[in-house]
């Protein structure tokens, strides 16, 4: 039912492009928290150190020319990150070879979203007032006009405005994710990164679950992710191997920062012994040496799990009875080496080793 009864009417509030994020917090609470765990609430320089780091080091920097804007304070306020006006108004998604670009609406009062079994509607608010104008019957918003129709929003296309890829001032493609994730209505960027989740989508309609606005990722809720990466273990004549599958439909982190760690450990008569630990990592630079995105010209290393790639890690050492092994994957948001050059070494919080996933086996 999109009926709804207000006895103090929410008459005079209206939506401008001057509307930030904290206007949304009034109806829309549980998002509205959630929202500023996420990355994309603290994707300035402002709130985003390491992104603040590497500005730091840009040579457009001293000039003032801040090109990162148009992902990254797409408001164009320098201050504030990623809003909800900033994806709920997105109309079309343009391609580009340096970054796709966003077609915004301009329209006030309007926004996109998603819902089932309304793809072909567009809900304008309305209003009748009865006893004596004392009593509101509401349809849809008293805020906004929701338009369900955008495709974009059913298929994950309204996140590929920004990440998509992005090539830097040499023609050189620094980071991409394929845009067959943002294809099925069934599995994509939002099914896995905003999964429904417990509370009400607004405090004024009650709904059992609603989108959860705090972008699982690197960074934030890793744990949600966790069941898109299966790792198996198998016992060989001699030795042993482990396979990481990576269910997502991109390579399993896609900014050139981070590094992927597998560790492994035998415990064996109450004894542990750490075994050799592989990293993956896709490492850009130019004269096959490692450098700042802006400078490169190459791929120097790529041996980062690809989308939905099973790979299989073999161990020489055997195994006996009663053994027990410990796998532990997880990742460095800031590849360890490039640290010292951003000068974050004081950002522990920022630096240190997150584990995505655990687990364990036995030899019977
Ligand atoms: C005065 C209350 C109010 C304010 C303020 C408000 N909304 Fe809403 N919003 C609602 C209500 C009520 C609904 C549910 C309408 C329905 O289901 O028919 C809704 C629905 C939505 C939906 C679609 C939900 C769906 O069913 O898929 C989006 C997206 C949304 N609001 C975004 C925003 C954003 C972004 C802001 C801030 C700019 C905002 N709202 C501010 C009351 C509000
Ligand atoms: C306006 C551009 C923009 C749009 C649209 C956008 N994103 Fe983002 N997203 C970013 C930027 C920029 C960051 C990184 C912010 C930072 O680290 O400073 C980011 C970060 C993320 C992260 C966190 C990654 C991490 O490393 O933890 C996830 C997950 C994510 N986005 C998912 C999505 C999904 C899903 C959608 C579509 C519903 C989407 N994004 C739409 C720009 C965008
Ligand atoms: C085309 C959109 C786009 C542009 C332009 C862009 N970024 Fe990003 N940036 C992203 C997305 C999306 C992410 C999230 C990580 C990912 O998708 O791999 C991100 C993440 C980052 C991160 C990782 C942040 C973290 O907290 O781990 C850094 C650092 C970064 N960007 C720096 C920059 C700098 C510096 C510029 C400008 C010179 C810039 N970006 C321009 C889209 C963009
Ligand atoms: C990075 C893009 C992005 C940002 C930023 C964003 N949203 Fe959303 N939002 C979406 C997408 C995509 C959906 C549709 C999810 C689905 O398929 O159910 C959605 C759904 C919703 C809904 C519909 C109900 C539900 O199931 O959750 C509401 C309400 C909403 N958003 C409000 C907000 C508010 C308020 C903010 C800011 C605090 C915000 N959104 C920020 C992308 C975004
Ligand atoms: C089947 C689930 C699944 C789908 C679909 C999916 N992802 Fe992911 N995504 C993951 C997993 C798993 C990770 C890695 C775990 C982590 O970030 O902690 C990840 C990581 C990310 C990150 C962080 C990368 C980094 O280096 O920081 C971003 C950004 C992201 N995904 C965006 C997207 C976008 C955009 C789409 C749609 C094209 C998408 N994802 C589709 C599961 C998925």
């Amino acid at each position: 039912m999109r009926l709804l009864i207000s006895l103090i009417a929410l008459l005079s509030i209206q939506l401008s492009a001057t509307d930030n994020t904290s206007t949304c917090k009034r109806c829309h609470p549980t998002i509205y928290s959630e929202f500023q765990t996420s990355l994309h609430k603290k994707s300035s320089i402002k709130e985003d150190k390491i992104h603040a780091a590497v500005w730091n080091k840009h040579p457009a920097k001293p000039k003032g020319n801040y090109k990162c804007a148009k992902c990254h304070t797409p408001n164009n306020t320098a201050h504030e990150g990623i809003s909800c006006l900033t994806c709920h108004t997105i109309t079309a998604i343009e391609h580009h070879p340096k970054t796709n670009k966003n077609i915004y609406e301009t329209k006030p009062k309007t926004l996109y979203s998603a819902e089932k079994g309304m793809e072909d509607k567009k809900i304008v608010y309305h209003e009748e007032r009865s006893w004596f104008g004392l009593v509101t019957k509401t349809t849809g918003s008293p805020y906004h006009d929701i338009d369900y129709r955008n495709k974009n929003f059913y298929t994950g296309k309204v996140c590929m405005g920004c990440h998509s890829h992005k090539q830097n001032g040499k023609g050189f493609t620094v980071c991409q994710t394929d845009m067959k994730g943002a294809k099925s209505q069934e599995s994509n960027c939002i099914t896995c990164h905003m999964p429904k989740v417990k509370g009400s989508a607004t405090s004024i309609r009650q709904s059992k679950t609603h989108a959860f606005h705090g972008f699982a990722g690197v960074s934030n809720s890793a744990e949600m992710l966790a069941k898109y990466v299966n790792i198996d273990f198998k016992k060989a004549s001699k030795g042993f191997s482990i396979t990481v599958e990576n269910k997502a439909p991109h390579a399993l982190l896609t900014h050139p920062l981070r590094v992927v760690q597998l560790k492994t450990t035998l415990k064996r008569d109450g004894k542990k012994e750490a075994l050799k630990t592989e990293t993956f990592v896709k490492v850009i630079g130019t004269n096959n040496k490692p450098s700042m995105p802006w400078l490169a010209t190459q791929v120097v290393k790529d041996n980062m799990i690809k989308a939905k790639e099973k790979r299989v890690i073999s161990f020489e050492k055997e195994l006996q009875r009663g053994d027990e092994i410990e796998i532990i994957l997880g990742y460095y948001i800031v590849n360890p080496k490039a640290v010292k050059k951003l000068g974050l070494e004081k950002e522990k919080g920022l630096t240190s080793f997150t584990v995505l996933k655990h687990s364990y086996f036995k030899i019977p």
